[in-house]
């Protein structure tokens, strides 16, 4: 499990300079869609040359290899610091800085502040920019335990960004669709967007080989765990269909589109549609998306290229958008960078700020994780094999990083409701 460059033993510090390295006990590890892709070698990666222009990124990615040329999968999850380099113990005859107080200290809980770190593994040092602490990373592993906060940070974080950085929505009027509403980003789109936002979400997911009652289970819970206003079957969704449910939705969500201080009507409005999947199923959010709306695509699950009519741009003015979670974790890493070199006490990081939101909401109760089953890093067959299984209610498959002893068959998932 763990990389021979990195042994904690025989491990050397590839750093020259200043920078504080600190070696992280990962806990778990989820397994993305993405990190298929990178095992394939087709996986881009966020780092441009202009911003990487002292090669420091590249350095430690390469560092964090198994071997030559053999990158580590896994840009997320969490774990909790055990070594921080250099450190008192390692000064030797150097002059030993004392840290600033932000600095990582053993025992802090911590998430990647970039992607592409490799978390499916043990252990791995990282330059100390390269993570976020958690400061209520223990109540967090005190309440959910190890493996369902793992699958937190990089789905909430894309679904909090998607439902922020493209419009300001409004609680009066504004709805947001999507589809693959039954995904881990999906599951926390229609939580933030009704929790943090109070703005309703129209969740789309696929029939697929699920019996009726499968998808009135799965509809039901993505009604009542993950917030979502309507759950709709993408393959039963029609112009007209559309049409009913809109004028259904003005009458119940009356209240919520009513100011309550001019008593001025806001018509309900869905500027933003969340697209994971790619193919004709943009084609069913585009009949819910208002004239002068934007599709964010933010996955391409069905490896179907959009096709999206003419009219739809000239005469609707639609937008098409896309967003990439890793870029956005480059580019305010560039900019903390950037700052903590003009600046030696940094600015608020963005990061950060989403990161104690997400665990705040968690711990508060308004958001729920998304539902996973985990799997030791030796049962990665079985692992990989189960998550991509359509199953009911879907559950996103983490890693135990720290066990290693073979199991014959998953763990119970661990779907409990947040304490
Ligand atoms: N851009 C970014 O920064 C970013 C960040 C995170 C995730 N993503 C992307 O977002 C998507 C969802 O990620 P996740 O981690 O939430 O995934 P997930 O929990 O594993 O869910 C996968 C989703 O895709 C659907 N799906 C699978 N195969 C499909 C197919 N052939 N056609 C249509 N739908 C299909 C599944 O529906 P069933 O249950 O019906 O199979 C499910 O809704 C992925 O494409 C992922 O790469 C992008």
């Amino acid at each position: 499990v763990a990389p021979s460059k990195q042994s904690e033993e025989s491990w050397v510090a590839p750093w020259g300079g200043a920078t504080r390295w600190a070696q992280v006990k990962m806990i778990a590890a989820p397994w993305n869609p993405a990190d298929l892709l990178s095992v394939h070698g087709v996986y881009p990666s966020p780092w441009e040359r202009a911003e990487d222009p002292d090669g420091a990124f590249a350095e430690a990615i390469r560092f964090s290899a198994f071997e030559e040329g053999k990158i580590v999968a896994g840009s997320e999850g969490w774990g909790r610091v055990v070594k921080v380099y250099p450190d008192k113990e390692d000064s030797g005859t150097k002059v030993y800085v004392e840290p600033p107080s932000s600095s990582l200290k053993v025992g802090d809980f911590v998430v990647p502040g970039v992607s592409g770190l490799g978390t499916l593994r043990s252990s791995l040092w990282a330059p100390e920019s390269h993570w976020i602490r958690l400061d209520r990373g223990q109540e967090l592993f005190d309440a959910l335990g190890p493996f369902t906060p793992a699958a937190l940070f990089q789905t909430g974080g894309t679904a909090w960004r998607m439902l922020h950085d493209f419009f300001k929505l409004d609680s009066r009027g504004d709805v947001v669709v999507q589809n693959a509403g039954n995904s881990a980003v999906g599951f926390m789109v229609s939580q933030i967007a009704a929790a943090i936002l109070n703005v309703p979400c129209i969740s789309l997911i696929r029939k697929g080989n699920r019996t009726p009652t499968q998808v009135q289970q799965l509809q039901d819970y993505l009604k009542e765990r993950g917030k979502a206003t309507l759950v709709l079957p993408e393959e039963s969704i029609t112009k007209n269909s559309v049409a009913k449910l809109f004028e259904s939705m003005e009458s119940q969500h009356r209240h919520t589109i009513i100011d309550a201080d001019t008593f001025e009507e806001h018509p309900l409005s869905v500027r933003l549609a969340l697209n994971a999947v790619g193919g004709s199923s943009v084609n069913k959010l585009l009949l819910f998306l208002n004239n002068h709306g934007t599709v964010v695509t933010y996955g391409g699950m069905s490896r179907e290229p959009i096709t999206v009519d003419t009219s739809e741009f000239i005469f609707r003015n639609i937008d098409l958008a896309g967003y990439w979670h890793s870029r956005w974790m480059v580019q305010q890493y560039r900019q903390q960078e950037e700052q903590r070199r003009i600046n030696s006490s940094g600015v608020e990081d963005a990061r950060l700020t989403m990161m104690t939101a997400l665990v705040n909401a968690v711990l508060d109760q308004r958001l729920e994780c998304p539902p996973v089953q985990s799997f030791t890093l030796r049962d990665f067959q079985m692992a990989l094999g189960a998550s991509s299984e359509m199953a009911t209610i879907r559950q996103k498959v983490v890693f135990d990083c720290q066990e290693d002893k073979p199991q014959s068959a998953p763990r119970k998932p661990s779907t409990k409701k947040n304490k």
